[in-house]
């Protein structure tokens, strides 16, 4: 039977930079332990690493400059329309610096994902490694969730957790956090390819043969 008879699922990867973590679900889908097909990069800029470095592995990219749209939803429809021409089974935020208007959060509602450098929902926003060690927190980490229309708020699919340490300065920390996104982001892209997740009826995720979505330093995926 043709590979087409059996079409992988389909993903779009939206980023804003260097994209480390759109590496690490490509890479995962090109050795095959993410069966999906990354149908294209998309970038809030026009010249980002992480588009140059799609393109180099034959993924069709779109850089978006989101300061040449008058508004807010002027931009968010383009983007919405770019993603609607790869039909894509889910999109995946990876890095991307935008908030999205609750109107392209509904459009996408159920297929759109992201991952965040904190344990959700501890230090929702921005600069999540400095207000760790503001609060003396002992552990922190990343989360991977399904995006609504309230920021770094939705249903999570898995937690990494890493130590903070005596000497960690955000830079450091932000560095161990990256290394457990590389490991946590790629297994729930995995998941999703599976067709395993499930957002249940009182917005809660269950994950078909998963017993625990919390991944540790040390564990492979
Ligand atoms: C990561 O910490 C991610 O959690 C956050 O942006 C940072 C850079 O990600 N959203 P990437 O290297 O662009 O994937």
């Amino acid at each position: 039977m043709s590979d087409t008879f059996f079409a992988r699922p389909r993903f779009v990867i939206l980023i804003s930079g260097h994209g480390s973590n759109m590496q690490a679900i490509v890479q995962a889908c090109q050795s095959g332990a993410c069966p999906a097909e990354v149908c294209a990069v998309i970038a809030s800029r026009t010249e980002t690493a992480g588009l140059a470095w799609a393109a180099s592995q034959g993924i069709e990219t779109i850089g978006l400059a989101h300061n040449a749209f008058p508004s807010r939803e002027a931009f968010d429809r383009a983007l919405a329309e770019a993603i609607d021409r790869f039909s894509p089974n889910y999109v995946l935020l990876a890095g991307f610096m935008r908030v999205l208007t609750p109107t392209f959060v509904e459009r996408f509602s159920g297929r759109l994902i992201n991952i965040h450098p904190s344990l959700l929902p501890s230090f929702p926003g921005l600069h999540t490694h400095a207000q760790a060690l503001a609060t003396g927190v002992q552990s922190h980490g990343c989360t991977v969730h399904f995006v609504t229309p309230v920021l770094d708020h939705g249903p999570i699919i898995a937690q990494g957790v890493v130590p903070v340490n005596a000497n960690d300065t955000p830079a450091t920390l932000a560095n161990r956090v990256l290394g457990m996104e590389h490991i946590i982001y790629p297994q729930v892209a995995a998941w999703l390819a599976q067709g395993r997740v499930h957002l249940t009826s009182d917005h809660r995720v269950q994950v078909d043969g998963v017993e625990t979505r919390l991944f540790t330093p040390g564990q492979s995926s």
